[in-house]
């Protein structure tokens, strides 16, 4: 066993999850231990399998309710958490369970078109909308409130004008998975 130990909390199709498992697949210190999904569906429940990653569903009233997930994730070892497109807040009993150990990435550059409601293509559809000229991603750390714990690495990427949502979200998206593995090494060793 490793002496760091990550969960990965995804709702969707996983793709960072996926550059994140690739990454520490043999790194000496740091593992993936346990990715945990929200959505029965979830394209990160078959990338999983496909490292041999135990997953976990779990049911949002208990998340919010009980403190089951924490057991889990004491059960497991787990000493940092990755939230890798993971829609629900994360409920103040982990947060002070794990402090300064939950990270998050988010595709704009924060505190610009962050906060409730903004993730996927609402957050693309917005920076387009909005005629910006750059837009990037995020890597932080989590509190209590969505999009809004310090920032650890921002990336940012122009815009062109003919940009749409669906090709700023493919850059910002190629920019993830190159940053966010190394960006969570980096937090892991200096934690
Ligand atoms: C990413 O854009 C991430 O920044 C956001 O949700 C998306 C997840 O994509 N928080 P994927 O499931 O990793 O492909």
């Amino acid at each position: 066993m490793k002496p760091f130990r990550l969960a990965i909390f995804a709702s969707g199709s996983g793709s960072n999850a996926e550059a994140i498992m690739k990454f520490f697949e043999h790194h000496a210190i740091i593992e993936v231990a346990l990715i945990i999904s929200n959505k029965e569906n979830a394209g990160v429940i078959e990338k999983a399998k496909q490292f041999d990653v135990k997953s976990l569903l779990i049911n949002k009233e208990a998340f919010y309710q009980s403190r089951a997930v924490l057991q889990i994730l004491q059960s497991h070892g787990i000493s940092h958490i990755v939230l890798a497109g993971f829609l629900l807040l994360v409920p103040d009993y982990l947060i002070k369970a794990y402090p300064d150990k939950i990270i998050n990435i988010h595709p704009s550059l924060l505190p610009k078109f962050g906060g409730k409601g903004m993730y996927g293509m609402h957050v693309h559809r917005a920076v387009i909308t909005a005629k910006e000229n750059e837009s990037g991603l995020t890597i932080h750390l989590v509190n209590e409130h969505f999009d809004d714990g310090e920032i650890l690495l921002q990336v940012k990427c122009a815009i062109e004008t003919n940009d749409s949502a669906e090709t700023l979200a493919k850059k910002v998206l190629q920019l993830e998975h190159k940053h966010y593995p190394r960006v969570i090494a980096d937090w892991v060793g200096h934690s």
